[in-house]
């Protein structure tokens, strides 16, 4: 059985005007299913307002499904209470658009880190300083910044605190929502390298999530492209970019700037 599979997930908005809620609703995510290999990468795309952050909410169980299921390694999310939630979490971390945000800015990378890194078991205090700095050393950051704060990094930096949090309680599935769109183009690719290698040293399961997919080729092992909530294509990369069955596929590859 895949590690993850979602099951006729819905996620449903209701509309609200100056008068409450109208009775219609927006089908943000709309009867989607998709399963997720072990040690796969997942790359979901589709233009902006399609849905692609509602599911990958709902993934995290951070937005209640209207409709369908979500299991991870055979649990299905939904049954489990808020405590059994909270401890499966950390199989699975999420990192974000915008590190920034992200990132609480009083705490030094430092005080981040070293939390993130007890969130599984005790860290005892003697031991944190080379935890995290065997952790930045990973992630590509020098560890003598470690007392640093947020605002002090550049934001491919920040990225790379942000995912260095996201994978100091050792998950098993990393979902990434557009971890490069917010960032300079001369340093989207660093980051996107370090992703693809931390995902294969790891062992770990990813969705990749992108409006760009020239972006998501590169990364992701199997393709699934999303239209007002819905998947209309799904395949293995190489198939889905040089073969694309579907209309909207074409369109967004006409998008993608041609290499020379
Ligand atoms: N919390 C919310 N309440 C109501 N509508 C929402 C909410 N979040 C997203 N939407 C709507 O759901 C649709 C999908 O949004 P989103 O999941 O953010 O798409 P994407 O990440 O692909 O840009 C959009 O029409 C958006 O306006
Ligand atoms: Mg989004």
């Amino acid at each position: 059985m895949a590690y993850l599979e979602i099951r006729g997930a819905s996620v449903h908005y209701p509309v609200r005007n100056t008068w409450g809620t109208t009775g219609e609703v927006v089908r943000a995510v709309d009867d989607v299913s998709l399963s997720v290999e072990r040690g796969r990468i997942l790359g979901l795309v589709g233009e902006s307002g399609c849905g692609k952050s509602s599911l990958s909410r709902a993934i995290m169980q951070l937005q209640p499904l209207t409709a369908g299921s979500i299991e991870l390694d055979g649990t299905n999310l939904s049954a489990l209470s808020a405590a059994e939630v909270r401890r499966r979490r950390l199989d699975f971390q999420m990192v974000f658009q915008d590190p920034y945000a992200s990132l609480n800015p009083r705490f030094s990378i430092f005080s981040t880190l070293a939390e993130a890194l007890s969130r599984r078991e005790p860290l005892p205090r003697r031991h944190r300083e080379s935890a995290v700095a065997e952790l930045m050393n990973r992630v590509g950051l020098s560890p003598e910044h470690m007392y640093k704060y947020p605002h002090e990094f550049s934001g491919g930096q920040r990225q790379r605190i942000a995912i260095a949090r996201a994978i100091a309680p050792r998950p098993a599935l990393l979902l990434a929502d557009e971890p490069v769109s917010a960032l300079d183009v001369s340093i989207q690719s660093q980051i996107l390298n370090l992703l693809n290698d931390l995902t294969r040293d790891l062992g770990l399961t990813m969705i990749f999530i992108s409006h760009d997919l020239s972006v998501v080729h590169y990364m992701a092992d199997d393709i699934a492209v999303m239209r007002r909530g819905r998947i209309v294509e799904y395949g293995p990369a190489d198939e889905v970019f040089g073969n694309p069955q579907h209309e909207y596929t074409r369109k967004l590859l006409e998008a993608v700037p041609k290499m020379d």
